[in-house]
């Protein structure tokens, strides 16, 4: 048994779920008409129900009992205050850093280095848009494409995807993928003289970013010569050199700082490519949200704060009610990027299976992260929400106003979001479905066969986060709140959110398979399995 299971905070949970079973929050509801006001929370303009959670005040005593067993006051603190918390990589935690929210990182001021740089962001964005900078042609950009993967990918894209809705020139366009299909999909639409490439990548060594950086050069140079590279390619990184080595000019090379995170990056020059595309007061707006979120996180009561209320809640279905999954779905079609960034966050994050000591856990850490769009996804995965015999909550986002000129529709969005929630929690009993068919003519045998088909067990939790409208500042603050989720859970599981040593071993063998497709020879120290697929790839 871990120190964590061993607990009194974690014992008292266990006997608390194991108390709690048979109550249901539609019980829950009957017996506290105040319920749906007590158990909410509001912050930076984002409203929390968890009311349709399934715990009680007991629960969640012992759960902030838990968070103060583990220390998290004193670990946001300590994020805050730039100390080195990710022992592996010995490094600070700096993501706040880059919204304003900490001044000092590893003992080093780092406000005006934060500043200049993004300065420097602002202006090369506002020469773009206004057609100061041009491209070797003099013709002016229209169109940017940020060349990086995960971190350096899906948090920009996120932000163009959520806030482009008025955006008019330069288009963002985003390419990750090594498969060369989305290359040519994305060049064969491209004017060479009118794009600009961002090569984002914190270390400028990962192999698709790379490859895909270097395919865009030859693509441009092929078309306007070597010389025209100074003035189409831009790129960031912490690497310094290595830009230069491919040929960046150093005046386009935009830096960050090892304390920031892959994954916790779009806040600093990773975000170039959203930042030209919308416009630096969007970014500003952007980082703003997040900034608001930072100071309620950092200084807002344990039982009042929206980060640690989520993440309480998160392992109390995941380690006491034995949840299967997370389930995210945003009631927004922009945000349909949000899921997948969201997947790297957590699930690199605190996808560990060691303790920050590095002793095996002997409990859940982050369950899978998954969704789509509503109302997407009530007509692809809710059937399994509904009626599969596993327990998945489910984070509704939904953001009240539209920003379209369909309000109609905007209200059907809104009442297929509250109603998926309420069916979830109240479900459908055989009574029920009885007296409904019987209505409906039927009788008999037929009438006691269907009815089990369509009963609706219930008591199925969620929590429904409401935005007033989906702008940069919302935006900011809501990623910033999972962000900060994904922290308080981390401190919570004792774990190190912040390295990812799992997804080295895929990398190093990626190599040992490239050196045999080059030569058979090499094949030597794959396994069979892999040997056997590597022949018939080589075959066909
Ligand atoms: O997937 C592993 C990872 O290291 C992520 O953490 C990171 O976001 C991504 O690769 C890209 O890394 P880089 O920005 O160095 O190209």
């Amino acid at each position: 048994m871990s120190a964590l299971t061993e607990s009194a905070a974690w014992r008292a949970l266990i006997a608390l779920a194991e108390a709690d079973r048979g109550i249901t929050t539609a019980a829950r509801f009957a017996q506290d008409p105040e319920r749906a006001r007590r158990y909410a929370a509001e912050a930076c303009g984002l409203y929390l129900d968890y009311s349709k959670q399934r715990l009680g005040d007991e629960v969640l005593t012992a759960l902030l009992a838990l968070a103060d067993q583990q220390q998290l006051p004193a670990w946001i603190s300590r994020m805050f205050a730039g100390e080195v918390i990710n022992a592996t990589e010995q490094r600070a935690v700096g993501h706040v850093a880059l919204r304003g929210a900490a001044p000092v990182m590893d003992g080093e001021p780092v406000t005006a280095l934060v500043d200049g740089e993004l300065d420097r962001m602002v202006a090369f964005a506002e020469a773009v848009r206004s057609g100061d900078w041009r491209g070797a042609t003099g013709e002016k950009i229209t169109d940017v494409v940020n060349i990086g993967i995960g971190g350096s990918d899906f948090g920009p894209r996120m932000i163009w995807e959520a806030l482009s809705q008025n955006a008019v020139l330069p288009r963002a366009h985003y390419l990750s993928n090594v498969d060369g299909a989305q290359l040519s999909l994305i060049l064969c639409r491209l004017d060479p003289a009118r794009t600009l490439f961002v090569v984002t990548s914190k270390t400028f060594t990962t192999q698709e970013t790379m490859v895909n950086a270097h395919a865009a050069r030859r693509w441009l140079t092929a078309a306007l010569g070597e010389a025209a590279v100074a003035r189409h390619f831009a790129g960031v990184s912490t690497s310094r050199p290595t830009t230069e080595a491919f040929g960046i000019d150093p005046a386009l090379v935009f830096g960050f700082w090892d304390w920031v995170g892959g994954r916790y990056s779009l806040w600093s020059a990773v975000g170039l490519s959203a930042l030209i595309a919308l416009g630096p007061a969007r970014f500003r707006e952007l980082l703003a949200g997040a900034r608001a979120m930072d100071l309620h996180f950092r200084d807002a009561p344990m039982h009042r704060n929206l980060p640690v209320l989520m993440a309480l809640i998160a392992l109390w279905n995941t380690n006491f009610l034995g949840a299967a999954s997370q389930v995210v779905v945003p009631y927004a079609q922009r945000l349909h990027r949000f899921v997948g960034w969201l997947q790297q966050l957590e699930m690199e994050s605190n996808g560990k299976g060691v303790d920050r000591d590095g002793q095996p856990v002997d409990y859940p850490t982050t369950p899978v992260i998954w969704g789509d769009v509503g109302s997407n996804a009530q007509h692809a995965f809710f059937q399994l929400l509904h009626q599969g015999p596993a327990l998945n909550p489910v984070d509704f986002i939904l953001p009240l106003e539209a920003i379209h000129g369909y309000p109609d529709q905007q209200q059907l969005l809104i009442a297929n979001c509250l109603a998926q929630s309420a069916a979830l929690m109240r479900g459908k009993n055989a009574d029920q479905v009885r007296a409904e068919l019987a209505a409906q003519g039927l009788g008999g045998d037929a009438l006691e066969a269907a009815i089990p088909h369509r009963v609706f067990t219930g008591n199925r939790p969620s929590s429904t986060l409401l935005l007033p409208r989906l702008d940069a500042f919302h935006l900011g603050a809501l990623c910033a709140l999972y962000e900060h989720r994904t922290f308080a859970l981390s401190v919570l599981w004792n774990i190190n959110a912040f390295d990812q040593w799992g997804v080295e071993l895929g990398k190093q063998l990626a190599r040992d398979v490239i050196a045999a497709q080059a030569n058979p020879a090499a094949a030597g120290t794959l396994d069979p399995s892999t040997l056997q697929l590597l022949e018939r790839a080589r075959a066909h």
